[in-house]
């Protein structure tokens, strides 16, 4: 029985910075973020946007009656979480209109967060064959203004059904995982932003990479030549070339230039959004399949997960034949191009406003969200209310 990815979508924020102009308030030449760095537009989230809303939105992109239906754990992954205690599961599952008799929690590893759900969801679905899963990753990634991190920020969600026989990407059962109690990037319980070691985590990451390609190459006899495509947890776009340029070291040409080749692809869409964290590497993987030219059925794609602190992981799956019938390129190009660009100014003020966090009661504006979408309505008496408009 296959298992895998049968619906994608996602979400993000409707406004965004210019990495052009951030460059220039910050005194930096613009080609070090659009081309050492790779980032062309950063989501910027307003304050009736959390991880939850956006996990809530991407979810109602593409759940219908069915899944509504059939879905019986919802699988949150998320280092954006808004309570200690409630996971942003529970949020969505009641936002989204999904059955009662369904499990329904978070999952927290770093950026590695949404990988663990699909895992738990092949599980999951091995033993139901019958039942579908929903899978989020979503996050904010924040490390303030003016500091290295600043220009690898963002803000979105990824939303899977994973179900056996899937219509989009089946995924093979031989993954090779990698842990190590490092302190490349962290976000103590206190702080709204992100520690970051910038220099050892692309270190960490690429060291991770090679550890468990090494590990999957042997446990299943594939080499470069079996993979028509990589996708890779995007911190920010470069990172992928990076990677890229990591395996194929050793690579012979053809290998090495088909795998390139697919890279601008992968990236379309991170390019536009920044770090999503848990999701970066499925919304590369949906900007692949959306913005390339159609891929043979069969095709095999490998994806690196990792999370920071450190687990790292290489699977693999397989595209299925008409994927691009179960994908909603107009949908998602029209979310990213209906987008509002921000001022400078405006994105500064908006990066400075916070929550309470005094236990005071606040009502959001709903004036900019758009019919139809889930968003953070209010803080009363210590809890979230979220609401759909
Ligand atoms: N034109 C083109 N490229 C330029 C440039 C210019 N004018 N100026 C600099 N660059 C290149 C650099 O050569 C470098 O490329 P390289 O990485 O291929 O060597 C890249 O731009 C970044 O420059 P660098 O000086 O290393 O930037 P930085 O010290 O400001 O830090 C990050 C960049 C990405 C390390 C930093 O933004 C960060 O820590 N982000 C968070 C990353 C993260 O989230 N990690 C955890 C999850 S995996």
């Amino acid at each position: 029985m296959n298992i895998g990815i049968d619906k994608i979508g996602f979400y993000t924020p409707d406004q965004y910075v210019d990495m052009e102009k951030l460059a220039e308030i910050r005194g930096v030449d613009p080609a070090k973020y659009t081309i050492g760095i790779g980032q062309e537009k950063m989501a910027v989230a307003p304050l009736h946007e959390d991880a939850v809303s956006m996990g809530a939105n991407a979810a109602l992109s593409i759940l219908d009656g069915e899944d509504r239906e059939k879905i019986d754990l919802v699988l949150f992954g998320t280092e954006s979480g808004v309570d200690h205690s409630k996971s942003g599961a529970v949020w969505v599952h009641h936002l989204t209109g999904i059955q009662e008799n369904a499990c329904s929690f978070e999952l927290k590893q770093a950026c590695y967060g949404a990988t663990a759900g699909i895992k738990m969801a092949m599980g999951h679905i091995a033993l139901n064959p019958d039942s579908k899963v929903l899978v989020i990753g979503a996050d904010i990634a924040k490390y303030g203004l003016n500091t290295t991190g600043e220009p690898t920020q963002g803000a979105g969600a990824v939303a899977m059904v994973l179900s056996s026989d899937p219509h989009i990407f089946a995924l093979d059962n031989d993954s090779a995982a990698l842990t190590k109690d490092i302190s490349d990037f962290w976000r103590p319980l206190y702080s709204d932003f992100a520690f970051v070691d910038g220099k050892y985590s692309n270190e960490s990451y690429l060291s991770f990479l090679k550890a468990v390609w090494g590990v999957y190459k042997e446990k299943t006899q594939r080499d470069l030549k079996d993979f028509e495509a990589l996708c890779f947890h995007l911190p920010y776009t470069k990172m992928a070339k990076k990677a890229i340029l990591t395996l194929t070291e050793e690579a012979n040409e053809e290998d090495a230039e088909r795998l390139m080749s697919h890279y601008q692809n992968s990236i379309v869409y991170n390019k536009q959004v920044g770090n999503v964290y848990t999701g970066a590497l499925y919304l590369s993987l949906l900007s692949l399949l959306e913005q390339g030219p159609e891929l043979k059925e069969g095709s095999r794609i490998g994806l690196f997960s990792y999370g920071s602190g450190a687990v790292g992981e290489f699977f693999s799956g397989v595209v299925q034949a008409d994927y691009k019938h179960y994908i909603n390129k107009e949908n998602n190009e029209s979310l990213l191009n209906t987008r509002r660009e921000l001022t400078t100014d405006e994105y500064e003020a908006i990066s400075e406003k916070a929550l309470p966090k005094d236990g005071s009661n606040i009502e959001i504006n709903n004036d900019q969200v758009v019919e139809g979408r889930a968003y953070l309505a209010a803080i009363q008496d210590n809890l979230r209310k979220y609401a759909i408009k």
